[in-house]
This record gives structure tokens, sequence and C-alpha cells, in this order.
């Protein structure tokens, strides 16, 4: 997990970037509505299980939150709603009305994964992938984080060299709610000689590109201050302006080191010499391919959380694999990932630093420990199965001495 480390900085006025990333967030009790518990630190979760090892993954990581909170005094309010595939089954929708209005009024959400073979060949609107790009757009959760930490425990899961992946801690931060997902027009036709086609539209507005810029150098600030734009300016007009506007919100970030770099040097150099990067900052799609290109340095998607924020409501928590239904419900899958992704979910989305800590040092404990789900395991490790390792990491939460926040 990828350390946000605190360094001493003035709190200014910030634009238009979340409160999580710039002045510390107000007491998150405020925003309770009346129907919620009193208690100053309650939130309501909306769990949103969804399909394939999404549902296993979920019951782990919500568990451990529960645990967590209660060394830390917190309660949590959980609400479990039906999302992709498993929502088409119940209600013929990916997203139904019911299950984006809870998450709204929620102080987070955390979701397993979507989608399965089942439901591969749907309509578009009725694919599973379909709910979930509208979950985004409906929560506006428009800046994504996506860390990627090489542990030294399992840097021999790395697909690169050891000394090539060793230490490497970087951030993708991608564009989530606009770029060439959502631009219009977008569609099918048919051209003069019959032939079909499908198209779609990249484009970025000022107002867009200068809201992830900040949240960018907000967080490049608070790691090593590094920022690396990454766009296709010598041939794209949105990433024309991606460049120009990123430069222009620089002057107000002297003391972090911009750089810009094409996405296809970047798909290379993430490759090549990934430490070269603490903090990237990407649009939609560039940050799609990057992010899972940077997952597997690594060694296992099953071990990256992931942050989708707005400006103001409850932020979008999962993990970055997918549904993986070939080892669904067989107790095989690797909860890590959920689990960081709640500890991502107390930093970012509630603003719970030391409960996060917590999540994070147990994850670390229990690998130390030397168990392993089986995407990770190498010889002379504890093969372990999913709820196994969550049982694990909860006996390393209940062991722990009380954690002091640094910042
Ligand atoms: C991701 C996924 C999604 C995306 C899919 C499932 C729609 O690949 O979160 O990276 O393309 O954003
Ligand atoms: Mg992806």
């Amino acid at each position: 997990m990828a350390a946000i480390h605190s360094k001493p900085q003035l709190i200014k006025t910030l634009g238009s970037v979340p409160s999580r990333f710039g002045a510390p967030r107000k007491p998150t009790s405020l925003r309770c509505s009346a129907a919620r518990p009193l208690h100053p630190r309650s939130y309501s979760i909306t769990l949103l299980p969804g399909d394939g090892i999404g549902p296993e993954v979920v019951s782990v990581a919500k568990d451990i939150l529960s645990v967590v909170g209660a060394h830390e005094g917190i309660e949590f309010f959980y609400n479990e709603m039906p999302m992709g595939g498993a929502a088409l089954d119940a209600v013929g929708v990916p997203l139904p009305e019911e299950t984006l209005a809870a998450a709204k009024q929620s102080d987070a959400v955390l979701l397993g994964a979507i989608g399965g073979y089942k439901w591969d060949g749907n309509e578009k609107p009725l694919k599973p992938e379909t709910g979930l790009l509208q979950l985004r757009a409906g929560l506006g959760v428009f800046a994504n984080l996506r860390p990627a930490t090489v542990w030294p425990q399992l840097v021999d899961s790395s697909t690169l060299k050891k000394e090539v992946a060793e230490g490497v801690d970087l951030i993708v931060i991608r564009e989530l709610t606009g770029g060439i997902y959502f631009g219009e027009p977008r569609g099918f036709g048919t051209n003069d000689k019959g032939e079909d086609f499908g198209f779609n539209t990249e484009i970025y507005s000022t107002f867009e590109i200068d809201r992830i810029a900040r949240v960018a150098f907000e967080i490049a600030r608070k790691r090593q201050s590094k920022l690396c734009s990454v766009d296709k300016a010598n041939v794209l007009e949105a990433s024309m302006l991606w460049r120009k506007r990123v430069n222009e919100i620089a002057s107000e970030y002297s003391d972090v080191q911009l750089s810009h770099m094409y996405v296809d040097n970047a798909a290379m150099q993430l490759i090549r010499d990934p430490r070269q990067f603490d903090t990237i900052v990407t649009n939609n799609i560039f940050g799609d391919i990057l992010s899972d290109e940077a997952s597997i340095i690594t060694g296992s998607i099953g071990m990256l959380p992931s942050a989708s924020v707005s400006e103001s409501g409850p932020g979008l928590f999962e993990p970055i694999h997918g549904s993986a239904p070939d080892i669904a419900g067989q107790d095989k899958a690797n909860p890590l990932a959920t689990v960081l992704s709640a500890a991502m979910l107390l930093r970012y989305g509630l603003g719970e630093e030391n409960a996060a800590r917590r999540i994070e040092a147990a994850v670390i404990e229990t690998l130390n420990k030397g168990f392993r789900t089986s995407d990770i395991h190498s010889s002379g490790m504890v093969l372990v199965g999913c709820k196994r390792m969550g049982e694990e990491v909860l006996k390393s939460v209940d062991s722990q001495k009380p954690i002091v926040a640094v910042s």
C-alpha cells in the first residue's frame, strides 16, 4: 500500500479539490442525516458485493472494518445492495435506482467486483460494466487513485527482475468520469460503402482537467513531490489542452516537480524503470490501461486497492481486480485488495487515518507471518484461502498496540 507521506504543509483554499486532499475534512458526523445514529463517529457504508469473487472478498473486508472500528471507537452501519450481474439477475438492470440512491446517501461505498461469463453477451445497457460506469458518473467520482506498490514480501512474485521491481511505490491518478468513456457523440453508423462503423469521442474541458490536475498535485505533494502527466499531445487535441492546463495548474504547486510523457513512452518506461515514477496523472482510458500495467509489476492484481472520489459526496472504494468467475465460490480469492480498499475508504473517504493504518499494518504483519493466497504463494509460505486470510488479518488487528497519528 502506498503510504501517503505527510509533510508539513500550509493549508490553503483549494478551488475544486476534494477536501480530503487539501484542508482537513470537517467531522463526517455533520453529514449524517436525521435518520442516522447520533454517535459522533458512526458511518454508513454501502456494500456492493457484486459478482464472482466479489461477495467473498467484501465479506472479509467488512469483518475487518468492523473490528478495526471497534478498536478505534468507530461504528459502521452497513447497507448491502445489488449491483452488476447480481442486480441484472434480481431486477433486470445493472445499477438499480435504489442502489444508486443508497450509495449517494451513505458516507462511503465499498464495491467487490462485477461481471461474469453469463452476462458477457448482453447488449451494452444490460452489461454489468455499464452499471459500474453509471455508478461512477452518478456519484461524480472523477478522481481514481490506483496505488501500485511492490511489497518487499512479494517482490519475487513480480514478472519483472527483482532489481527492477524492488522498491516500486507509485500511484496512478486516473480521470474517471470524462474522456472517451463518456464523450459524445458516440455510437454506430454505416458509411457510403455500406460498411458499419463504431465511433467515440475523446473530449476534455478545462474544468475537468484542472480539477483532476489539482488532486494529482495535492497527492504528489504528500508523497515524493514528483508528478508525471501522461498524454498523447503529439497527436490528440484533447491531450494538447490537457498538457496546457496541467502546466497552468503547476504554477500553483511550485514545490512539485512536474514532467510530461507520451502514453506510448510511459507504457514502456513503466516496464523499463518503474521506480522513476512517483505520482502519475492521466486521462480515463490511458489510466485504465496504465493502471493494469502498473498492477502487474507488483506481482498480483489481487493486492491492489483503489479509491474513486468526488468533490464532496461519498467515495467509491474497490479492488482493481475483476470478478474472477473461474475461482468464484471456491474460497481461493485473495481478499487483500479489498481489505486495502477498505483502508483507502477510511483514509480518503472518512478521514480516519489511524484506522486505515491499522488495516495496512495488519496486512503487512499477516504477510510477514508467511500467509499467502494462491495468487501470491511461493515455496515455504503457508497457502491459505480467502476466509483464512481474513481471519489472519483479524488476528493481527487484535494484537496491535494503539496507533499514534504521525501527521
Ligand atoms: C477498471 C475496469 C473498468 C474500466 C471496466 C470494468 C468498465 O477495467 O475499473 O479499470 O474500464 O474502467
Ligand atoms: Mg481496467
